[in-house]
């Protein structure tokens, strides 16, 4: 069936997601054709062209049509605001987005955490605004592009809007989180005019993913 979903160009995230990514497309038999995160930014692999992006940068190469398809985080999608068609949720890569702060910060208001103008650091300015707005407060979003956690620890930020995975980065710095805005995974998103040019090949390749995540992966224990 996977043969159906040749001629797709699909975009990867590097970084955290890749090795999830590269080791569901194998089990779905449509390998990528690389045993780790190569240096080559465009590769083919038994009828597939695959791109190597930045998490962030997906739905950009997805909206413009450079890829039909792609895997990205719903973190990044809610950020992006970008026009692509969200197919289905790959569960992989599995962490939230919060809003988080000073350990002795927490359980106050936010209006209490941050008595003057309240400042949140993130790396999501657009569901940081979002979120703010949504509890009637308009705080000054300081958009960041990486260490988030830094900036309530040296008074930068009272607070942050990041993803958490382990809750490792927030304890080792003395922060907590506040509460959960959406739980994250990852998805596989296509390009609008694709998902008509190539239905086949992209409900195919939708297919045998799904088929793979429905078989627990083989257990390393044995
Ligand atoms: C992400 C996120 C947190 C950390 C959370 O950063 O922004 O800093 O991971 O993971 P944890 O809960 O398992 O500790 P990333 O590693 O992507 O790098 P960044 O600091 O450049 O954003």
């Amino acid at each position: 069936m996977v043969d159906a979903a040749r001629g797709l160009t699909i975009a990867v995230p590097k970084g955290r997601l890749f090795s999830e990514v590269g080791e569901l497309f194998a089990r779905a038999g449509c390998p990528l054709g690389v045993a780790e995160e190569p240096r080559r930014l465009v590769w083919e692999h038994e009828g597939r062209r695959f791109l190597l992006a930045k998490p962030v940068d997906i739905p950009v190469y997805v909206r413009y049509g450079v890829a039909d398809v792609g895997i990205v985080g719903k973190d990044v999608l809610l950020e992006a605001g970008e026009d692509v068609y969200e197919l289905f949720d790959l569960g992989i890569g599995a962490c939230r987005l919060v809003v988080a702060g000073r350990k002795e910060g927490r359980g106050r208001t936010y209006r209490e955490v941050g008595p003057q103008a309240l400042r949140v650091a993130t790396k999501y300015p657009r569901v940081a605004r979002e979120f703010f707005a949504s509890r009637g407060l308009y705080p000054d979003v300081i958009a960041l592009s990486g260490s988030i956690e830094l900036a309530p620890v040296v008074g930068l930020a009272d607070l942050i809007v990041d993803i958490v995975a382990t809750g490792r980065t927030l304890r080792e710095n003395g922060l907590e989180e506040y509460e959960t805005i959406a739980p994250v995974t990852a998805r596989l998103v296509a390009n609008r005019a694709s998902l008509r040019l190539k239905d086949e090949a992209i409900a195919a390749l939708t297919a045998c993913l799904e088929a793979a995540l429905s078989v627990r992966p083989p257990d390393p224990e044995g």
